[in-house]
C-alpha cells in the first residue's frame, strides 16, 4: 500500500468507503450487512488500507456500528473517518453527535471528523465551533469538510483556527470539477483531497449499459442515463485498452489514475471482498505518463448531459412506457 503524509496524518491512497454497509440505498441486503461488510473491512486492514470512511447517516448509524465491529481488535491500524450530517450543526448538537458516532464505532478518538456538507443556513463559522470543541476535548484528532467549495474550505479553516485536513468531494475520471481549484490548493498547502465516488458509482468498471442499470441508488445518478452511458463509451474503451495492457480491470486503472495525483486519496465502496482486493491493488498499479495523459484527454471529452431533472424526466418516460405497454 502507498501512503500520503499530510499535515501530520498518514493515510493510505486507497481507502474504504462504507456507505454500502447496511444502507438501504445500495440494496445489497442483509447477508451483505451481516457478513460481507465485515469481511470487506477486515480484508482492507489485512491489505494495509488504513483509511476507513463512514458517516452517521449511512444506514442511520448501522454503517458506523458495522465498522466498529470490524475494527474492534485492530483500532491502531485504522485512520478512522466519520461525518456529521449537517442538520443543525451548532456546538451542543455537534458535541452530542460526535460522541454518539464514537460510541457506535466503539472508539474514544475519531481520527477525522468531517462536516458532511455545509448547512445552507448555519454558517461555517458556527459549524466549526463544535468541531473545535471536540478537538480541544481530545475526541477528534483532525477536522475535515466534505462537499465544500475551495472558498468554503478556506473559510472553515479560518473559523476553526487550525488546518482543516481534508475536503471529501466527488472526483473521478468522469467528474473532474475539483481540478479547477480544490486539488491544486490541497497540493500547494499540505492538505488532502478525499475522492468519493471514485469509480463514478461503478460506471468506470465498464460493467453497466443502458439495459443493465442496477435497481439501486444509481437510478438517480445522471451518469447512468442511457445517453450518458453511451457518451462514456470512448472513456470506457480507453480504460479497457489500458487495463488489458496491464492485465488488470478498467476499475483498477480508473483508481490508479486518481491516486497518481499528489495529495489525493480515493475511498471506493465495494460489493464484495474480491472488489476490495482489486481496489487495494490499484494503489500499486504503475500507469505510465503517456497512459495518464491519454486518460486525461479522453475523459476531458466526456461531457455528460442533464442533471437530476433529466433523471426525473427519464424515469417518468420509462414509467409512462410501462403503463402504455400494460394497457395494450
Ligand atoms: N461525502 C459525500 O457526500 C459522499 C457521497 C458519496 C459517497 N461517499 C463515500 O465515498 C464512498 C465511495 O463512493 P460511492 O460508493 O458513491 O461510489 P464508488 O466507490 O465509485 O462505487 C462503488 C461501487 O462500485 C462498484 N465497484 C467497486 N469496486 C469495484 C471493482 N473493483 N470492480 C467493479 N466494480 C466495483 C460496486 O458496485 P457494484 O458491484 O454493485 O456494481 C461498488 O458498490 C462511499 O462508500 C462513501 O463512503 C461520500
Amino acid at each position: 500500500m502507498r501512503f500520503v503524509d499530510v499535515a501530520g496524518a498518514r493515510v493510505s491512497v486507497i481507502g474504504l468507503g462504507t456507505w454500502q454497509f447496511g444502507s438501504r440505498e445500495w440494496r445489497y441486503g442483509e447477508a451483505y450487512a451481516r457478513r460481507e461488510a465485515l469481511a470487506i473491512a477486515g480484508r482492507a486492514l489485512d491489505l494495509g488500507i488504513n483509511l476507513i470512511d463512514t458517516a452517521e447517516i449511512y444506514g442511520l448509524g448501522r454503517s458506523e456500528r458495522i465498522v466498529g465491529r470490524a475494527i474492534a481488535d485492530r483500532r491502531e491500524q485504522v485512520f478512522l473517518a466519520t461525518k456529521l450530517f449537517p442538520v443543525l450543526p451548532v456546538p451542543p448538537v455537534t458535541r452530542w453527535r460526535g460522541h454518539a458516532s464514537a460510541r457506535r464505532l466503539g472508539v474514544s478518538r475519531l481520527d477525522l471528523y468531517q462536516l458532511h456538507a455545509p448547512n445552507p443556513v448555519i454558517s461555517l463559522g458556527i459549524s466549526m465551533r463544535g468541531f473545535a470543541e471536540l478537538q480541544e476535548a481530545g475526541l477528534v484528532e483532525h477536522v475535515g469538510v466534505s462537499n465544500c467549495s475551495l472558498r468554503q474550505w478556506r473559510q472553515a479553516e479560518v473559523s476553526l483556527g487550525r488546518p482543516v485536513l481534508s475536503n471529501q468531494i466527488r472526483y473521478s475520471l468522469a467528474v473532474r470539477r475539483a481540478e479547477a481549484d480544490i486539488v491544486p490548493w490541497a497540493q500547494a498547502n499540505d492538505r488532502l483531497v478525499i475522492a468519493y465516488s471514485p469509480l463514478a458509482q461503478g460506471l468506470l468498471s465498464g460493467a453497466y449499459t443502458a439495459g443493465s442499470v442496477p435497481h439501486d441508488v444509481r437510478r438517480h445518478n445522471p451518469l447512468y442515463l442511457p445517453e450518458n452511458l453511451d457518451r462514456a463509451g470512448e472513456l470506457l474503451d480507453c480504460l479497457r485498452e489500458i487495463a488489458s495492457g496491464h492485465g488488470v480491470t478498467p476499475a483498477q486503472v480508473a483508481l490508479a489514475w486518481l491516486v497518481r495525483r499528489p495529495n489525493v486519496v480515493a475511498i471506493p465502496g465495494a460489493s464484495s471482498v474480491a472488489q476490495l482486493e482489486a481496489n487495494a491493488a490499484a494503489a500499486e498499479l504503475p500507469l505510465s505518463d503517456s497512459e495518464d495523459r491519454q486518460l486525461t484527454e479522453v475523459s476531458g471529452r466526456f461531457r455528460p448531459a442533464g442533471g437530476k431533472g433529466a433523471v426525473r424526466r427519464h424515469r417518468l418516460a420509462e414509467a409512462a412506457g410501462r403503463l402504455r405497454r400494460r394497457e395494450t
